[in-house]
C-alpha cells in the first residue's frame, strides 16, 4: 500500500528540520519497505510570499488528497506587520479548520538521558510521560462574533468568543478517554468552570461521557491550578484534556518539563483518524538558516504519524528506538546539550537517527 504525505515545511527552521524527517521517511521507504509517495506544499509565510495568501487552495486540495500531512513550522518576524487575516498563522489554523482536525495530541515525555536538560529538579520529572489532548477546531480561537470594534465615544474595543457544542466536547472527550484506556486509565478536564459558563457546560459533558467509561477515572482541575501543578508535580498526570486556549498554553508549559521544546511531536486528528503532524515549537526565526535546530521534534512526529494515521506501530517503534539511540550515543544540538556532550547540527542529528534506524 502506498502512503501519500503531504509535505509542508513552512517557514523559520520549518524547511531544515522536515528535511531531516524526510530523511527518515526515505530511509524508511528505501530500506524498510514503507509504501510511500511524498509531495511538498507551501503554507505560511513563504506561501504568502509566493502566492499572496498563507494557505493557498492548492494547498488544502494536497492536503485532502493525501493520508497525511507533516508541517515544520509557520511565522516570522519578517509576516508580523502583515493584516492578521494573512498571517502565517492563518495558514496553519485553516488546514485545522479545514482538515477537522478536531483532536490535538500532545505528549510531554522526559527522556531519561535528558532530566539534566530540565529546569526542574530531575526527581520532580523523571518519568514524566503526560499526554495532553487539546481541542483544535473550536474554542475561542474560532468562535465568532470577534474582532474590534469602535464605540460610540470613539474608543475602541477588542472581542473574541469562546463557545462549545456539547458535540464539539463530547467527541474531543471520547478521544481523551481512548487514549487513557491505552494508558493509565485517568484523564484529568481543565478548565474555568468557576468562572465561565462555557467551561462549566464542558465539566458536566465531560462527566457524562466518563460514564461510557466506568474502568477510568476522571478529575477536574481549574486550568490555573493546573498551570501550577504542572511545575510543582506533573508526575500525578496522565492524560490532560481540555479547550483549545487552555491547550496551547498548558502544553507549552508541559513541553518545558522535558527540557527542550524542541523534543515534543504532536499529531492533530480528525474523525477517522487522518492527520497532521508537526513539531509543537515554533519557527525560530532568530536560529534559522544556521543549522542549529533540533529536528527530533519533527521526527518524532514522523513516528506519531505512524502509528496514528498509517498503521505502521512496528515502524514507529523503530524510529522511537533511533532516537532513543541518538540520545544514548550523547549527541545534542545546542538546545538539549550540556558540558560533556556532543554537539551537532541539525543535519548529523538527523543522520545519526537514520543510521541508528538500520542499526537496531
Ligand atoms: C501551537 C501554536 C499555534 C496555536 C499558533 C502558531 C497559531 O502556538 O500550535 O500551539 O496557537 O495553536
Ligand atoms: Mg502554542
Amino acid at each position: 500500500m502506498t502512503n501519500k504525505i503531504l509535505i509542508l515545511p513552512g517557514d523559520g527552521i520549518g524547511p531544515e528540520i522536515v528535511a531531516e524527517a524526510v530523511k527518515v521517511l526515505d530511509c524508511l521507504r528505501k530500506d524498510f519497505g514503507l509504501g510511500l509517495e511524498m509531495e511538498q506544499g507551501l503554507v505560511g509565510g513563504s506561501a504568502y510570499d509566493e502566492t499572496g495568501h498563507p494557505l493557498p487552495d492548492l494547498t488544502l486540495e494536497q492536503a485532502g488528497a493525501a493520508d497525511a500531512v507533516l508541517l515544520g513550522a509557520v511565522g516570522g518576524p519578517k509576516w508580523e506587520f502583515l493584516d492578521i487575516s494573512v498571517r502565517p498563522e492563518k495558514g496553519l489554523l485553516g488546514l485545522r479548520a479545514g482538515m477537522g482536525l478536531f483532536a490535538n495530541l500532545r505528549p510531554a515525555i522526559l527522556y531519561p538521558q535528558l532530566a539534566s536538560a530540565s529546569t526542574l529538579r530531575p526527581e520532580v520529572v523523571s518519568g514524566l510521560d503526560i499526554m495532553i489532548v487539546r481541542e483544535l477546531t473550536g474554542g475561542i480561537y474560532f468562535g465568532h462574533p470577534r474582532g474590534v470594534r469602535t464605540l460610540e465615544n470613539g474608543e475602541r474595543e477588542g472581542y473574541n468568543t469562546l463557545v462549545y457544542r456539547e458535540s464539539e466536547i463530547e467527541r474531543i472527550s471520547r478521544v481523551a478517554f481512548d487514549i487513557a484506556a491505552k494508558r493509565d486509565q485517568r484523564v484529568c478536564s481543565i478548565d474555568k468552570a468557576n468562572v465561565l459558563e462555557c467551561t462549566e457546560l464542558w465539566r458536566e459533558v465531560v462527566s457524562r461521557v466518563a460514564t461510557e467509561y466506568p474502568q477510568q477515572t476522571l478529575s477536574h482541575m481549574y486550568v490555573d491550578n493546573a498551570a501550577m501543578q504542572l511545575v510543582r508535580a506533573p508526575k500525578q498526570f496522565d492524560v490532560m484534556v481540555t479547550t483549545n486556549m487552555f491547550g496551547d498554553i498548558l502544553s507549552d508549559c508541559a513541553a518545558m518539563l522535558t527540557g527542550s521544546i524542541g523534543m515534543l511531536p504532536s499529531a492533530s486528528l480528525d474523525e477517522h483518524g487522518k492527520g497532521m503532524y508537526e513539531p509543537i515549537h515554533g519557527s525560530a526565526p532568530d536560529i534559522a538558516g544556521q543549522g542549529l535546530a533540533n529536528p527530533l521534534a519533527t521526527i518524532l512526529s514522523v513516528s506519531m504519524m505512524l502509528r496514528y494515521s498509517l498503521d505502521q506501530e512496528a515502524m514507529a517503534v523503530r524510529v522511537d528506538s533511533a532516537v532513543n539511540r541518538v540520545l544514548e550515543q550523547g549527541l545534542r544540538t545546542p538546545d538539549i546539550w550540556a558540558e560533556g556532550d556532543t554537539r551537532v547540527g541539525t543535519a548529523e542529528m538527523g543522520d545519526a537517527v537514520v543510521a541508528a534506524l538500520a542499526d537496531q
